[in-house]
């Protein structure tokens, strides 16, 4: 666990907590009563604080909003039943927010500032960790530039911050899928590993274009043939071919999901076949008409365990058996049981607050 560094606090005098209706609680709509600050000043991360949840003020000029040096992360908490918050690979968030920051030009932020202002934030708005089936605290690091300036370079000043939202099931349908084969999400050498805020603006339109042909989301397909499979954007993706299971591997331009690594690893290590490479669109298709794919599902922090129920390739639609998810069940069973501590957990992912 971290160490302890100096936090300073401002809470707030009364809790927004008794107007929160756990049962109907949109995702990512109601934050909780503070966040978490620190401040990269003179090339050093200062004023860690923990404050109430609100807005700030920024400069027009703020180079983030100009420039896009903006990253963040996604995670959840989970409440037990003796009422214990557990976090699921918290100091995997903390790295991969490194990584994406090496990318991105802007100072990486020490894993035990990154540790210590997630564990205050949680102890003092524990309360609101939801425990209903299916609920969680989406938790929210992100940095981004602070600098006051027009021309294009590195801001040499950033801010951390950290809020949450107590959620429910990010979608609660199974999902419709289009493959885009003529937009892109990420080329060789860009920057679709890294978890940049930019990487979702850029996918927005040909999701909207997407959605206006009746699909939920987008199958991101390479760069360069549009030919093999990337990922969706909010999720990875998996497919279960013949009882064994295909994802395609990271090649640079897929976000490295903790939650792919994870459901990849389990799968590996309940005996089912795992392959991880590149895989073709064509290779799912021809399955699908062979009667061989039978589940698509996408994992995530948000979307969690999320099937897909048809996909639309070049004016078709290929529906999944909705009845027949018996891998993506079995994972999606695995990973709540362990995360709200109904099972022992094997891999030291779950860590108490
Ligand atoms: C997450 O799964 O945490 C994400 O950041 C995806 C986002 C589109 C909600």
């Amino acid at each position: 666990m971290a160490e302890t560094l100096t936090i300073s606090e401002n809470l707030v005098a009364e809790s927004r907590l008794p107007q929160v209706d756990f049962n109907n609680i949109p995702f990512g709509r109601v934050y909780t009563d503070h966040m978490f600050v620190a401040d990269y000043v003179n090339g050093e991360w200062t004023d860690l604080r923990i404050v109430e949840y609100g807005n700030m003020s920024l400069s027009p000029a703020n180079m983030a909003l100009h420039y896009g040096q903006s990253i963040f992360e996604g995670m959840k908490a989970f409440k037990d039943e003796e009422g214990n918050v557990l976090m699921f690979r918290p100091e995997d968030n903390a790295k991969r927010l490194n990584r994406s920051a090496v990318r991105m030009c802007m100072p990486e932020l020490p894993v035990d500032i990154f540790m210590s202002g997630l564990t205050r934030l949680l102890e003092i708005d524990r309360g609101w960790v939801p425990n209903l089936p299916g609920t969680a605290l989406y938790i929210r690091p992100y940095m981004f530039a602070m600098d006051e300036y027009v021309g294009l370079k590195p801001s040499q000043n950033y801010r951390f911050m950290i809020f949450a939202c107590p959620v429910g099931a990010y979608y609660s349908e199974p999902v419709s899928v289009k493959v885009e084969e003529e937009f892109t999400r990420a080329a060789a050498g860009g920057t679709g590993e890294a978890k940049a805020a930019g990487n979702y603006a850029s996918s927005l339109y040909p999701a909207k274009l997407g959605q206006q042909q009746g699909y939920d989301q987008l199958i991101w397909t390479d760069g360069i043939e549009h030919k093999y499979i990337e990922e969706a954007g909010t999720m990875n993706l998996m497919f279960v071919i013949d009882n064994e299971l295909y994802s395609p591997a990271l090649s640079g331009t897929i976000l490295p999901g903790i939650t792919r690594a994870s459901v990849l690893q389990v799968a590996e290590e309940w005996g089912v076949k795992v392959h991880v490479g590149r895989l073709a669109v064509e290779t799912v298709i021809n399955a699908h008409r062979e009667g061989k794919l039978q589940e698509v599902f996408g994992v995530g922090t948000a979307v969690t365990v999320s099937s897909v129920s048809k996909i639309g390739y070049r004016g078709e639609d290929f529906e999944l058996d909705m009845d027949n998810r018996a891998l993506s069940q079995k994972i999606a069973t695995y990973f709540e049981e362990i995360r709200y501590g109904r099972k022992a957990d094997s891999h030291g992912w779950v860590i108490k607050l």
